[in-house]
């Protein structure tokens, strides 16, 4: 005999967070606790040994002196680890949470990532599983960070066989994006974040494109320019963070409309993979997205002249748009799950429509699927850098 309850669990959340965009925002820290309703929960800020050098006392400061103004005062702690993409771990995870359950952390806990996407992607992890799930605060400290992993509430760490890919959907309850933090970022970090941002104008923003090219191209202006331009860093701080957002916004669990954000991925990542993660992500998204645009060319979907000028912005910003010599056509094709043998294969892409926009296929699909033969014979005839 079998007896069969149903457990309805059926709920509707409102996950809506602020997302403040200015300079030097550590002063701000405690007002969002306070409207978020955290200002009493103990705060272990999370980060890594290179912010903690720069802004670790700082933050410290502000928010020890937000928590001796609570009736009940208890000490924020910040718990740091080393620095770098090879520390975002379950090893790592596993240490900060011994850490904070040592010094007494327990569920009335919120956590503030501070730092780059190596930091939220992992203290937001943290907060997604200690004591089945905290909130968390992202303060994020990179350009990378502000285009990208500070919004949409993916959370998670690397392992041996690919990155990212144990973690959480768990959404902040604020995200911090300090402008004035981008000016320690080096050249190199800082183009890393444009492959991102020049993503974001070719997707939704025509306008925002064309100032990128005012500053890039027309004025021959150099990244560090850019961050020396208050209001110029101010407003591509906030039209990252709008697109990502309204992408978010429109599809939380990645379905149709968020594959947008996927321009010049597919050959991007495949590339990355294919490299061993020897190019930065952005320099392999801006490959990725000269390809796209040099594909859809091929089917009409924007004109010569505009995937030229996506072309000349990437290379004005200092970013590559041609595949590197040394990476074969094959090792791409299996980065993207096509060896030679699967030969019938087909790859799924987004392109984008003109400068601006998403081109949209049957049934409003942003994705159409082109034959890996194709694909191949499409990467075999591009220029090498
Ligand atoms: N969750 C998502 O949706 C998402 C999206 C994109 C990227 N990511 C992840 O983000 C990571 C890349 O982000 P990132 O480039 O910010 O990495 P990061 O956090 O490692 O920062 C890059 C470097 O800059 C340093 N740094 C941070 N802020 C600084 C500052 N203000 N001044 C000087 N140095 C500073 C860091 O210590 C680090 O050495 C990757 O792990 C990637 O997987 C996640
Ligand atoms: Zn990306």
């Amino acid at each position: 005999m079998v007896t069969r309850l149903n457990v309805e669990l059926t709920r509707t959340v409102d996950e809506s967070y602020p997302l403040l965009i200015g300079t030097d925002l550590a002063g701000e820290l405690p007002g969002v606790l306070d409207a978020a309703g955290l200002s009493r929960s103990r705060v272990a800020v999370i980060t890594d040994s290179t912010v903690n050098d720069l802004i670790g006392a700082q933050v410290m400061d502000v928010l020890t002196r937000a928590a001796q103004s609570q009736p009940a005062p208890r000490a924020p702690r910040i718990f740091v680890f080393p620095t770098g993409e090879e520390n975002k771990t379950r090893a790592t995870k596993e240490q900060l949470e011994d850490a904070m359950l040592a010094a007494g952390f327990n569920r009335d806990t919120v956590v503030v990532a501070l730092g780059g996407g190596v930091v939220s992607d992992l203290a937001g992890f943290v907060a997604a599983t200690f004591t089945r799930g905290v909130p968390y605060i992202t303060m994020t400290t990179t350009l990378v960070g502000a285009a990208d992993a500070a919004i949409g509430g993916k959370t998670a760490v690397d392992t041996p066989v690919a990155t990212n890919l144990i973690g959480a959907f768990h959404q902040p309850r604020a995200v911090l994006i300090d402008v004035a933090r981008w000016a320690t970022l080096t050249d190199a970090q800082l183009r890393d974040g444009m492959g991102e941002t020049v993503k974001h104008a070719c997707l939704a923003d025509r306008d925002f494109f064309e100032i990128l090219e005012d500053h890039f191209v027309r004025r021959g202006g150099s990244v560090r320019e850019m961050v020396g331009d208050a209001e110029l860093s101010g407003y591509i701080a906030r039209r990252n963070a709008e697109i990502k957002v309204e992408v978010v916004q429109s599809d939380v669990h990645e379905g149709n409309r968020r594959m947008a954000l996927n321009l010049g991925h597919t050959i991007g990542r495949a590339l990355e993979a294919a490299l061993d993660y020897a190019l930065p992500h952005g320099e392999c998204v801006a490959i990725g997205l000269n390809l796209q645009c040099r594909l859809g060319l091929r089917y009409g979907y924007l004109s010569e002249t505009e995937a030229t000028r996506v072309d000349t912005l990437l290379r004005a910003i200092g970013l590559p748009t041609e595949l590197p010599a040394g990476v074969s056509v094959a090792d791409i094709m299996r980065a993207m799950g096509h060896d030679k043998k699967s030969l019938g294969g087909a790859i799924r892409f987004v392109f984008q429509r003109g400068i601006g926009a998403m081109e949209t296929f049957a049934g409003g699909s942003y994705a159409r699927e082109i034959p890996s033969a194709e694909v191949r014979e499409f990467l075999e005839v591009q220029p090498r850098s």
